[in-house]
């Protein structure tokens, strides 16, 4: 097993995470405890959950229905009632059983309950385990705005257990593996040179990446929570990729995370390149890798046009000027570079022409 400090807190990764939990739990007397899961989660994961840890035998279960349509006020308002209805006080521990949509809730809705109660996260997704559970970003949507309102709120600790991806479909590890990716071309050449190398949904899910991954990620949100400096780095690829998102939901299309995230970095990586700060050929690599593992996405007119206004928007531009996080060669990062909308134009045209 695997275990990785965090600020406050220990991520342990492995089959023998649940070891790391049932410690967790002897040691901490909780007087309640809460998991939060969703119908999947509750199906698939929950058993083993509490097959492993019979102290939560005990838990109360709080069940959502799934999706990110579910990431909001009104279901934050069904948890802090349940919690309420059964007696939840300052020493009860929510467990966050599930994807990021679980651990954004779970973890907005302990950071406000009673002022704060403890959380852990137990990641089950492949996006929830190497991003949405590691950093303490909690939050929900808002008036259509993605993760509007929130807070920075730790959990106490991340059991993470790679065997819960098993009835995961393959499209949502690929979900996952898209911020796997752009880990690596910020922050390590080697583990880019490494993923590379790997085909199937199989390879991208193993131990060792996701390890990598988290340690990554953990060494860049230690050095800035906040997101004041560094951490702005990680979001690479999430310019472009999440205006596209958000185009393709307004339109009522069916486009996952990860999927739009792969053809933000196939633009950002041209917008690099016209900056100069990755050559021709580092491009041609990003560009053909992502485009080995991710359907490219169809732009219509339409989507073109909402495209160009989200990105307009984003809300780490200054002074109206587009400002992104981009590759400076692979393996390190740039931030706050300044981008003019005819470039932005010109590398959406050369992802139509891939
Ligand atoms: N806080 C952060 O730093 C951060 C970072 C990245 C993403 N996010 C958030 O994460 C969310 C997306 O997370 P996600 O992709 O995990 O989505 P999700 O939580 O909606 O999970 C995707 C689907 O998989 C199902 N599922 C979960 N575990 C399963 C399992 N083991 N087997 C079978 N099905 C399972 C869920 O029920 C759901 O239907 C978004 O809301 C995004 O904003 C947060």
């Amino acid at each position: 097993m695997a275990t990785i400090k965090s600020t406050t807190y220990t991520i342990h990764i492995g089959d023998k995470s649940f070891d790391a939990l049932n410690t967790f739990l002897n040691k901490n007397n909780y007087s309640h405890y809460y998991i939060l899961c969703d119908e999947h989660t509750f199906e698939f994961c929950l058993p083993t959950l509490l097959f492993h840890a019979p102290l939560l035998n005990e838990a109360e279960i709080i069940e959502l229905e799934s999706g990110e349509d579910k990431k909001t006020m009104e279901t934050c308002l069904q948890v802090w009632g349940a919690l309420t209805d059964t007696g939840a006080d300052k020493k009860s521990l929510l467990i966050n059983l599930g994807g990021g949509v679980i651990s954004d809730l779970g973890g907005f809705v302990a950071s406000t309950f009673k002022r704060g109660i403890d959380f852990i996260n137990i990641p089950t997704t492949l996006l929830s385990m190497v991003d949405a559970s590691v950093g303490g970003k909690t939050g929900v949507d808002f008036e259509g705005i993605k993760n509007h309102i929130g807070t920075t709120y730790e959990p106490k600790g991340i059991f993470v257990n790679p065997g819960f991806l098993e009835t995961l479909s393959e499209r949502q590890i690929k979900n996952g593996y898209a911020e796997i990716i752009k880990i690596a071309l910020i922050a390590d050449i080697n583990f880019w040179k490494e993923l590379k190398t790997l085909k199937t949904a199989k390879e991208f899910q193993t131990e060792k990446i996701i390890t990598k991954a988290i340690a990554l990620k953990n060494v860049i949100v230690k050095k800035d929570l906040h997101e004041k400096h560094i951490r702005k780095s990680l979001n690479f690829g999430h310019t472009i990729g999440h205006a596209l998102e958000s185009a393709l939901l307004k339109q009522n299309k069916d486009i996952l995370h990860g999927e739009a995230i792969a053809a933000g970095m196939i633009m950002e990586a041209e917008v690099a390149q016209l900056l100069k700060k990755i050559t021709k050929k580092e491009l041609k690599e990003i560009t053909d890798y992502l485009a080995s593992v991710y359907q490219k996405i169809k732009l219509t007119k339409n989507t073109k046009a909402l495209l160009l206004q989200y990105i307009q928007h984003d809300k780490k531009n200054e002074n109206s000027k587009l400002a992104f996080a981009l590759p400076n060669t692979i393996g390190s990062y740039e931030l706050s570079l300044q981008v003019t909308r005819a470039q932005v134009a010109k590398v959406i045209e050369a992802y139509e022409a891939l």
